[in-house]
Formats: structure tokens, C-alpha cells, sequence
């Protein structure tokens, strides 16, 4: 992923792809020329790059000239087409093949037909590396066209945005949802957790998302994800990891605008994570971090019997019920460890402290994401 000034792109077509493509439409176009020598007209600024590598491909003689429009602010197409620089020599009977980088809603090809209306041209063709169907708004035949994409901004490859991005080698796209950062929380018992992620969503402006919370809600209010979730469970089954990850998709929708979300109490397995991905991937987002807090047993043991001193809960009064616990949440988060760790996103942090202490350690984890 690229940012662009305010914006964020991610990766789309590469550089690999953009070159076959060229090749494809060089030879296309050769072999419709014939023994005519073709004058290529790039349309600058964007199709700097295109002509470029297209004549380098072209097998045989031909000329190259530009001509320089502007039509583009940010990242919209608009009417109001500039001429900075006009045809500088006369093309009168020759074959000419406008080279675009991009055609979209085809305002700027309206102005280069005007350009071409009065010139005794032999033939005029239009070629373009990519093309946005579902934006044009013309009816200009497109004689060459390398990739139709959708309507969405994209920069690279002599595609800017707001000046930016031209010198990329392969194309990015704009991204949906803006960008956010997303934390996959752990902890054994009793390492504070639950005090943690209500700072860390206070100051980072998150939204946290409880699985056990989100279960309970959708329990308690008979959705039909808690209802067919309840389903398993009364067979004493469980849960499929799809009716979790449904209830969390509901979650992360209901926050659209959100700045990122804090996982908690998922996932607890491979396959689980591997979902959460995909289902950030389709949200044009992702995982940025798990931060598990890490507290010594003996100490966790100790703040855990006491918590169940003034509690009342049962599970915290036994200290071998707690060393259970305590064992179970390493057995289950020790591969997760290893999947967050072999993607660079796995950060331990010291749990043991002031509250203050512990906040401002996890504070300069994310503040370094
Ligand atoms: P049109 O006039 O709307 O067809 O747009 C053509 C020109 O707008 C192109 O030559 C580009 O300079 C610019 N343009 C269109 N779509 C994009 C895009 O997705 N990214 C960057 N520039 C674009
Ligand atoms: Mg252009």
C-alpha cells in the first residue's frame, strides 16, 4: 500500500501485466498499419510512459510527436479541457494513432477529435492502455484498447494524483475505506486486557469489538446470526467460524466510518485468522498488529486471586483453576503468535506496571505502525 498526499492506494496491476499489454497492442497495431509509416501522438501528460515503452516495442519506423492537454483536478475528470500545447506539424495524409494513457469519460478524446476536425488526416486511431467503460460518456469508436478497468482512480505509470505517482511502475488504486489501523489484542488472564483497550480506543479512536460481547448481543436480541449461532450451541457444538465471522462483518459495518477496530477474543486459530484477513481484505483493509500483553504467571496468579477476593467469581478463587486458564491461553495463542510473527505483526509488550507505564508502551507500538 502507497499513500499519495491524503489518500491511499494499493497495489492493482503490475508492471509485468501493464508490459504484455503494451507488447499485445504494438504488434496489434503494426500489423493494421501495414507499410505506412504511422505518426503516434501521446496525449501528455499522463501517456509519457505508454509512448515510451509502446515505441520501443513498435517494429517498425515511426514517428512520435505530443500534444499536451489538461483536464484533471484531484481525482476527477472535469469539462474544461486546456490545450497547453497544440499539433506542431502538419499530418496532412498521414496515418495517425493517438496513444493515451487513459480514456475515462472521454472529454479529453472530444478535444483531441476537435484538434484532429480540420486536419486532412489519412486516418485517425485511437489507442489506449486503459479504459474505463463504465465512466465514458462518448461515443468515439476506441480503436486499441489495452485493459478495461473499473471506475475507480487509479495512479502509477504516468497516472498522477494531484502530481504524484507518475514515476510508479505499476498501477495502484485508490482504496475504498480510507485508511485504518486494526489490532488484534491478547492476554493471558488477569494481564488487563479490558483496561487497556478502553484506553487504547479512547486515544486512537477505535471501535472494539468483544467477541464474547458481540456473541452475547446477538444472543440476547435474537438476530438470526445469534439465533443460528445458539443453534450450535444448544447441540453443545461449535460455533462455525463463518457465523463468527458474519456476526464481526455486522460489527465492522455498523462502524463504517470507524479509524480502526481492536480485536478481542479473536481469532483463536489459524483458520480464524486467516478469515479475519479476508474479511479486512474485502473492508480494503487489514491487520496492522496483534499486541499481546505479556505478564510472568506467578505475578498473573497473584493479581487474579485477589481480583477474586473482592469479585466473587468463581474462576478467579482457585489458583489450579487459574494456572489452567493460564497454561490453555498460551497453548492457543502460541500459533497464533507464530502467524502473526512470520508476517513482521506480532509485538509482545510488557504487561507488568502501572496502568500509565503499560498504556504508554502499547502507545508507541502503534504509534510505529
Ligand atoms: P477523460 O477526459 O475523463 O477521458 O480523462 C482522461 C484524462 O484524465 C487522462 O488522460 C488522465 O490524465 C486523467 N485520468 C482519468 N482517469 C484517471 C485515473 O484514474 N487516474 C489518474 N488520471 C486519470
Ligand atoms: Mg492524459
Amino acid at each position: 500500500m502507497i499513500k499519495l498526499h491524503d489518500k491511499y492506494f494499493k497495489p492493482f496491476i503490475s508492471a509485468k501485466e501493464i508490459d504484455d499489454v503494451i507488447q499485445r497492442l504494438a504488434i496489434e497495431i503494426a500489423e493494421d498499419v501495414g507499410d505506412e509509416i504511422p505518426v503516434f501522438v501521446g496525449i501528455l501528460n499522463g501517456s509519457f510512459m505508454v509512448v515510451s515503452d509502446f515505441v520501443k516495442k513498435y517494429p517498425k519506423p515511426c514517428e512520435v510527436t505530443f500534444i499536451k492537454l489538461a483536464s484533471y483536478e484531484g481525482v476527477k475528470s472535469t469539462e474544461d479541457i486546456q490545450r497547453l500545447i497544440g499539433l506542431t506539424q502538419d499530418l496532412t495524409g498521414r496515418t495517425v494513432v493517438i496513444l493515451e494513457d487513459i480514456i475515462d469519460t472521454g472529454n479529453t478524446l472530444a478535444e483531441v477529435h476537435r484538434i484532429f476536425e480540420n486536419e486532412k488526416v489519412k486516418s485517425l486511431k485511437i489507442a489506449t492502455l486503459f479504459y474505463k467503460p463504465e465512466a465514458y460518456k462518448k461515443d468515439y469508436k476506441l480503436h486499441y484498447v489495452g485493459i478495461e478497468i473499473p471506475n475507480k482512480f487509479i495512479v502509477g505509470f504516468g497516472l498522477d494524483y494531484s502530481g504524484l505517482g507518475r514515476n510508479l511502475p505499476e498501477i495502484y488504486q485508490i482504496k475504498e475505506t480510507q485508511h485504518m489501523t486494526n489490532l488484534v489484542l491478547f492476554g493471558p488472564p488477569g494481564a488487563g486486557k479490558g483496561t487497556q483497550a478502553d484506553f487504547l480506543k479512547e486515544k486512537y479512536n477505535l471501535v472494539h469489538i468483544s467477541t464474547g460481547d458481540v456473541f452475547r448481543y446477538n444472543i440476547k436480541n435474537e438476530t438470526a446470526l445469534g439465533m443460528l449461532a445458539k443453534s450450535y450451541m444448544d447441540k453443545g457444538e461449535l460455533v462455525p467460524d463463518q457465523v463468527t465471522i458474519d456476526m464481526l462483518n455486522a460489527e465492522v459495518e455498523k462502524n463504517a466510518g470507524a479509524k480502526g477496530f481492536i480485536f478481542d477474543g479473536f481469532p483463536r486459530t489459524n483458520a480464524q485468522a486467516e478469515s479475519l484477513d479476508k474479511l479486512m481484505d474485502s473492508k480494503d483493509s487489514q491487520i496492522d498488529a496483534m499486541i499481546a500483553l505479556e505478564v510472568d504467571d506467578e505475578i498473573l496468579v497473584e493479581r487474579l486471586l485477589s481480583r477474586g477476593k473482592t469479585s466473587g467469581r468463581v474462576d478467579d478463587a482457585d489458583e489450579s483453576i487459574i494456572r489452567n486458564r493460564i497454561a490453555e491461553y498460551y497453548d492457543k495463542t502460541a500459533i497464533l503468535k507464530d502467524f502473526y510473527s512470520a508476517q513482521n505483526k506480532y509485538f509482545g509488550v510488557d504487561g507488568v506496571g502501572s496502568i500509565e507505564e503499560i498504556t504508554v508502551r502499547l502507545s508507541s507500538v502503534i504509534d510505529e505502525l
